[in-house]
């Protein structure tokens, strides 16, 4: 049970935001589409904003297509596009997600350097990719489908989980 719960929180992923967040210029906020955070300072929505609404470049957002579905995106500089799922601008803090829906493969390349944001939540996982057939002996951890193929099936767990 503690391993599902870890697994879900894999699929959203925290960072916060290390800025001033007072803003100088007069600027409405702006929307990708509905239900999508609304952006405004330090944020711009590339081509809805005029670029003196955002901080700087490291805050710039398009309206990135999702699947056919355009979705508040942000693209960081080492480690490619994710969509925005949340924007909680009292925390300073973003929720990011996969465009592809397999958020642990991003985690593995995710680099943040040079981008204004750091993680909020900091934890060493371990994944183990294990031919398919020996599954059943990892019963008790869940796979992650979106890594694993019909060779081997990869799981991640957290160090104190392999006693
Ligand atoms: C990332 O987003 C930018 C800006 O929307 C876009 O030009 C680029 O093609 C995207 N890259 C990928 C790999 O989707
Ligand atoms: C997505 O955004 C582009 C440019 O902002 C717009 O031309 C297009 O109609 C939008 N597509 C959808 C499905 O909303
Ligand atoms: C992140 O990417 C930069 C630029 O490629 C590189 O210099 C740095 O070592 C990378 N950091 C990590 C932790 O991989
Ligand atoms: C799985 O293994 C078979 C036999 O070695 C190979 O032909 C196949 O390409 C592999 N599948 C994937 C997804 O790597």
């Amino acid at each position: 049970m503690e391993f599902t719960t870890k697994i879900t929180s894999f699929s959203l992923l925290f960072l916060s935001l290390i800025i001033p967040t007072l803003t100088t210029a007069t600027c409405s906020t702006a929307v990708c589409r509905n239900g999508d955070p609304i952006t405004r300072f330090p944020f711009r929505l590339k081509s809805h904003q005029p670029q003196s609404c955002g901080y700087d470049k490291g805050f710039d957002l398009t309206c990135g297509n999702n699947n056919g579905v355009n979705r508040t995106t942000i693209r960081l500089p080492f480690s490619g596009n994710f969509t925005i799922e949340m924007i909680d601008y009292a925390a300073q803090e973003i929720l990011l997600a996969d465009p592809n829906n397999c958020l642990p493969k991003r985690i593995l390349t995710l680099n943040l350097t040079s981008t204004p944001f750091d993680g909020v939540y900091t934890r060493r996982f371990t994944f183990f990719s294990c031919p398919t057939s020996g599954y059943l002996r990892f019963g008790r951890f869940n796979p992650i489908t979106c890594l694993s193929d019909e060779n081997s099936t990869v799981f991640a767990t957290a160090l104190k989980d392999l006693g």
